[in-house]
């Protein structure tokens, strides 16, 4: 069987939090270890745009990803870490693609309904209000980055499932009107409790405005963790720790032993403050060494554009071959 070939992207809009880590970028680097499947990780700053029209926080966010990724053990040699914007094959491949995408495929992504939805709820109950085409052919970007480079598993969380099918849709059908020239993806959902939960116990997320930055100082790291909203059962109290922020955000940081430790401590009633307090120390271990790489890759952006560029031409050697292939597929030849 051929070898698998894993992709993911990282929208750049905001600063990594802890769930972007539990979620995403621990695992991500974890897997990268297995020398024997390819991995590509890629900063979707394309897809930012959609959401972000900023250009201060667009660049921003993208060096605070692309810092963090590289703080905490990315080894870039055998993984591909790159920013789509450098890859122009994307978004050529994406105009290839659109010309194969449906409308009507695209009036059914989640993402889109949603957004139609709100509008009409809204005050003007204009459909179109604020949707941008950005927005709209998300779905076709999406498509492009997948398929660029033959990855066969795309490790999404539950909300970008669908957009990985529609990746698959869109090759099915360029593949059966062209020839086989695409690989179809699969996506690779994590499981719920890779799924954070935030200070006031949603999800953990930027647009709830409830997220621990995953590199934050010391001083603001504990001072948020103080903030996460508890009960007010008294110390001594027995504590549940199903559905328990305090728990569930430890339970991501700890070995299985210490974990059962603190779920007896609770049944015998642990003090929130004293819980907090050790949640904060078993974070602090874990990221106080790359927050120091962090700071130090924040303060000097070219090392963190060097690495980039390196992922740039890896992407890219890739890229341009297979990019003239699919053009020959579809009829935009030399003439002679
Ligand atoms: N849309 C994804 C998100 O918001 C990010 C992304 C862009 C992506 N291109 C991708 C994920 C390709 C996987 C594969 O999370």
């Amino acid at each position: 069987m051929a070898q698998d070939i894993y992709l993911t992207g990282i929208t750049t809009t905001g600063t990594p939090h802890i769930g972007n880590y539990v979620g995403a970028i621990r695992p991500g680097i974890e897997a990268s270890k297995d020398l024997s499947t390819q991995h590509f990780y890629f900063l979707a700053d394309y897809h930012s745009l959609a959401k972000n029209e900023d250009p201060k926080k667009i660049r921003q966010s993208t060096l605070e990803i692309a810092a963090a990724w590289l703080a905490l053990g990315l080894d870039t040699d055998h993984a591909t870490f790159y920013r789509q914007s450098d890859i122009p094959e994307i978004p050529e491949l994406t105009w290839i693609l659109t010309s194969m995408t449906a409308k009507g495929l695209m009036n059914r992504a989640h993402s889109y309904k949603a957004s139609v939805q709100a509008n009409l709820e809204g005050e003007s109950k204009d459909p179109d209000k604020g949707i941008s085409m950005a927005l709209y052919s998300y779905p076709v970007l999406m498509a492009a980055d997948i398929l660029m480079f033959k990855s066969t598993k795309i490790p999404v969380g539950q909300d970008q499932k669908q957009h990985v099918e529609m990746a698959r849709d869109i090759a099915g059908r360029f593949n059966h009107h062209y020839g086989e020239v695409f690989v179809l993806p699969e996506p690779i959902i994590s499981d719920d409790t890779a799924v954070l939960k935030g200070l006031d116990g949603r999800k953990m997320s930027k647009s709830y405005n409830n997220t621990i930055p995953l590199l934050a100082d010391e001083k603001t790291l504990r001072k948020l963790i103080m903030k996460i909203r508890t009960d007010s059962l008294a110390p001594e109290e027995p504590k549940e720790t199903r559905d328990n922020t305090l728990f569930d955000i430890y339970r991501a940081f700890a070995s299985t032993e210490e974990v059962e430790q603190i779920a007896q401590r609770y049944t015998q009633g642990i003090a929130w403050g004293e819980m907090k307090q050790l949640l904060f120390e078993t974070i602090n271990a874990q990221l106080k060494d790359a927050r120091e790489d962090y700071l130090r890759l924040l303060a000097e952006p070219t090392l963190v554009e060097e690495e980039l560029l390196k992922g740039a031409k890896k992407a890219r050697d890739l890229a341009t071959p297979y990019l003239r292939k699919i053009r020959e597929a579809i009829g935009i030849r030399p003439l002679g």
